[in-house]
Parts: structure tokens; sequence; C-alpha cells
């Protein structure tokens, strides 16, 4: 099992600190857990905290993973690089690992996300060519190639149409079913996050404001705290809750 839990971590550039003291309870591996907060709040601050790419007092424990099964896809991936999409999945798979040699296995596994993902046919594609939702797919193949146990994704869906956004979701679900990894996911959509994360932690501010089930976390008090917005949660004709933004609270618009 792969845990992942913050012990008072702060979290700063320079001199400007962002997170004094997050703490947040264990998460557990084999379920995706969602971030979410506003815009400015710390998500992907945590997420760079958390990747080991920023500094800080306070512990980031994880157990039944080492620092090498983390992948980060951060929110900007810049992809300048000179490469088909083939190559640039097999440059991921590679991160960290001694030597280019390449097992037959690892062919196939870079078959297997591109197919998983709907994205066989771009495999010869040229980086620089790809549209902006097409580059986001290949984002997430990069990152899922090595079957890492533990993900950090900051907005993975954000430039994805509605189907595409079901489908790599669907993905990522049925990726911690089958490997027990953690994927942690910053999402802006609440109604998505109902859908499919069963964990959800919260931030503001630069602290860590509810953690737990997603279904307790993402209430309407919670909501307006978060967003100055006044909201209900309904359950849909098919049991499905869902989130419905009335507006702003009256003297505060
Ligand atoms: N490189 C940086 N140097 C200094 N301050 C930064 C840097 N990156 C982010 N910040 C600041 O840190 C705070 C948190 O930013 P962060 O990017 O973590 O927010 P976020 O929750 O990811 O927001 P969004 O939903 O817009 O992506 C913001 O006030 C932001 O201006
Ligand atoms: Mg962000």
């Amino acid at each position: 099992m792969v845990t992942l839990e913050l012990d008072r971590v702060e979290a700063r550039y320079g001199r400007k600190v962002i997170y004094q003291e997050a703490t947040t309870p264990v998460v557990r591996g084999g379920e995706l857990t969602a971030l979410v907060g506003p815009n400015a709040a710390g998500k992907s601050t945590l997420f760079r905290r958390i990747a080991g790419q920023l500094a800080g007092a306070g512990t980031v424990r994880i157990t039944g993973a080492s620092a090498a099964d983390l992948r980060y896809m951060p929110q900007d991936t810049g992809m300048n690089a000179a490469l088909s999409v083939y190559e640039s999945v097999i440059l991921a798979m590679k991160q960290g690992k001694v030597g280019w040699r390449l097992a037959a296995g690892e062919l196939a596994a870079v078959d297997t996300i591109l197919d998983r993902l709907n994205i066989a046919a771009l495999a010869e594609r040229q980086l620089a060519e790809l549209s902006g939702g097409q580059r986001q797919l290949v984002s997430i193949a990069q990152t899922l190639v090595s079957r890492p146990k533990l993900v950090l994704m900051d907005e993975p869906t954000s430039a994805l149409d509605l189907y595409r956004q079901y489908e790599v979701l669907e993905v990522l679900r049925a990726y911690v079913a089958e490997t027990g990894a953690i994927v942690m996911l910053a999402l802006h959509d609440l109604n998505q996050v109902m859908r499919v994360c069963t964990t959800t932690i919260a931030v503001a501010d630069g602290q860590v404001v509810a953690a737990g089930p997603t279904l307790e976390v993402l209430n309407p008090v919670l909501i307006r705290r978060l967003y100055g917005v006044v909201s209900r949660i309904e359950t849909c004709s098919r049991g499905c809750p869902m989130m419905i933004v009335d507006g702003a609270p009256q003297g505060n618009a």
C-alpha cells in the first residue's frame, strides 16, 4: 500500500511563504484524490513541494514508494523538444533509469498507454505540431507510461473537450484500481471531482482547510468559503450528487 501524508509542511518561493504548516490525513493508494481550491490558493505550489521542487520545513511522508516512483505533471507542460509523440513517451519512461536499452515490455507499455488514451494515431506526429488538447494527452501518457506508484497531476483535463475529460478520468480511475497507486489531481470542476474522486483535499490561502471523503468535504459551507458562491448539492435522477451554483451571497457580489 502506498501512502502519502504531509506533516506541518512549509513551502515557499525564496522568502515568500505560501504554506507555513500544511498537514493532511494519510492519503492511501487505490483511489483518486482531488486537490481543490480557488485560483492562487496554492495547489500547484503544494504539488511542487511534494515533488521536491521547493524547499521548506516539515515532512512529506511517503510509504510503499520511493521518490523515484513519483511522477509530477505540471500545469503548464512545455513541449518544445523536436521529438515525435512516440519518442517523447519512450524518453519519459526512461526518466530516472540507467541506460537506453529498451526491453520489449517497455515498447509494449508505450503502445498500451497510447491506446488507452486513444492517441495511438498521433505516435509519429511531432510534438510541436499538436493541438493543445493533444499535447495534454501526450503529457498524461508520459506521466503514466512507467506505471508510477505516486502521481501528481496539475489540472490534467484543463485543455480537453467534454468526451476526452470523461475518458481521461475513467483511465485514471482504472489505473488506480489496477495498480493501487496514489493519483492526486488538481481539478476545478467540482462535479467531476464528486463523480470520480473518493477523497478530496481543499486548500485556500496557504492552508489545508478540509480533507476527507469527497462528499463530506464538498459541502455548500466550504464551497462558499473557498469560492464565495452560494451553491446546492442535489441528487440527480440517477442518484449522483451534482453541485449547482446559485450566485454570490447578497452584499458579496
Ligand atoms: N514562482 C513563484 N514565485 C513566487 N510566487 C509564486 C510563484 N508561483 C506561484 N506563486 C504564488 O503562490 C501562490 C499560490 O500559487 P499556485 O500556483 O500554487 O496557485 P494554484 O492554486 O495552483 O492556482 P491556479 O488554480 O490558478 O493554478 C500565488 O499567490 C502565486 O502568485
Ligand atoms: Mg495551479
